[in-house]
């Protein structure tokens, strides 16, 4: 297998996951005989810093131009005040739309050991195994018209979704149960709003097409609920943009931390793959942040875009392997224990890849 992967580390701890992530992937490309180009280039903060746009032309014409899309974080308390296509967060955005990537997985399952790491109790953790299936193209994040008032007494966004774009991320998500444990329940705020009206009947016509597949609609204020009260209880959850950002760090808080979790953003060509952490500036750069959502994220991307299955499982027990060796990064150690670095956690899960 040869691939072309291009590289966003971005900001914070964006460039230290992004090397963890890549000495797991050479360390892949050793063992199962793979060769992989990896280009890096700017986005977020780091490109504000060099060129003063967030995305430039250059970094999205290699993403398009590549196999899959490997991306750190972006985020940088520098340009908090900046107007909105002067962020960072705005490269994502601009980025997610251009590629087309309107499906966006964020698996959450609790790892070997972890089962106490959390807020939760371990029983009511055991078996939690999840898949947030969230639409990443629509909803507030896109809608227009929106924008502040002349005066700044006043601001506006716009909730919209069409059947058609209701449809195609719920047919992710419906493929997605039935390969899974069968299970969907599709999330919205049907009580009060049209959108999501719309949202559970689309879903619901959607459904006759899946009769293996059992669905139920849940509003999101009690989806939030379940996910902190049982959320061993759900296989995968559907639902739209905003809801789905905060129902995933809830998922990925449940499981004990954010830096867990792996994320994929799929739809047209290009996939694009990153942890769902964000850049952590209060961390950064100091060799602690947690390199596990950003390896699980590179097991992710050579599964979805190069069908590399058994590659990603290797990873995935390699990370599982580290972990029951007693290895903890300093967000999911135990009180009272010494942490790993990220580097030293990196070095035995590429140790534990090369072992097997
Ligand atoms: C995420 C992030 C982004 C989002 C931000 C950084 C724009 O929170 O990927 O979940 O809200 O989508
Ligand atoms: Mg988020």
């Amino acid at each position: 297998m040869n691939g072309h992967i291009v590289l966003l580390p971005g900001d914070g701890i964006g460039p230290e996951v992004t090397t963890a992530a890549c000495a797991v992937l050479h360390a892949v490309e050793a063992r199962f005989g793979h060769t992989f180009h990896t280009a890096p280039h700017l986005i977020g903060g780091a490109a504000l810093r060099a060129t003063q746009v967030p995305l430039p032309d250059e970094t999205l014409q290699a993403a398009t131009a590549a196999d899959a899309v490997f991306l750190g974080a972006v985020g940088d308390p520098a340009f908090d005040q900046a107007p909105p296509g002067k962020r960072p967060e705005s490269a994502l955005l601009v980025i997610r739309k251009a590629l087309g990537l309107y499906a966006n997985l964020r698996p959450a399952r609790v790892w070997s050991g972890l089962e106490a790491s959390g807020p939760l109790k371990p029983s009511v953790l055991a078996g939690t195994d999840l898949m947030v299936v969230r639409e990443l193209t629509g909803g507030l994040y896109y809608g227009e018209p929106r924008g502040l008032a002349a005066d700044g007494q006043s601001a506006h966004n716009t909730l919209r979704y069409s059947v058609d774009e209701i449809t195609r991320i719920a047919r992710v998500a419906f493929d997605l149960a039935r390969r899974r444990r069968g299970r969907l329940v599709s999330v919205d705020k049907a009580n009060v709003l049209e959108v999501s009206q719309l949202w559970r009947r689309t879903v619901q016509q959607l459904a006759t097409e899946y009769p293996e597949v059992v669905l139920t609609h849940e509003y999101v204020d009690s989806a939030a609920m379940k996910l902190a009260l049982a959320p061993s209880t759900i296989d995968v959850l559907l639902t739209e943009n905003l809801f789905g950002d905060i129902l995933s760090d809830e998922a990925g808080a449940v499981c004990g931390s954010l830096g867990l979790l792996p994320s994929a953003s799929l739809g047209a060509k290009v996939g694009l793959f990153e942890p769902v952490h964000g850049s952590a500036p209060t961390i950064a750069g100091r060799d602690i942040a947690n390199p596990i959502g950003a390896m699980a994220s590179m097991a992710m991307l050579l599964e979805h875009s190069f069908g590399l299955a058994s590659e990603a499982a290797a990873i995935t027990q390699a990370i599982d392997d580290t972990l029951s060796a007693g290895l903890r990064t300093a967000d999911i150690a135990d009180p009272g224990t010494t942490p790993a670095a990220t580097s030293q956690f990196t070095a035995a899960v590429t140790a534990a890849l090369s072992r097997a």
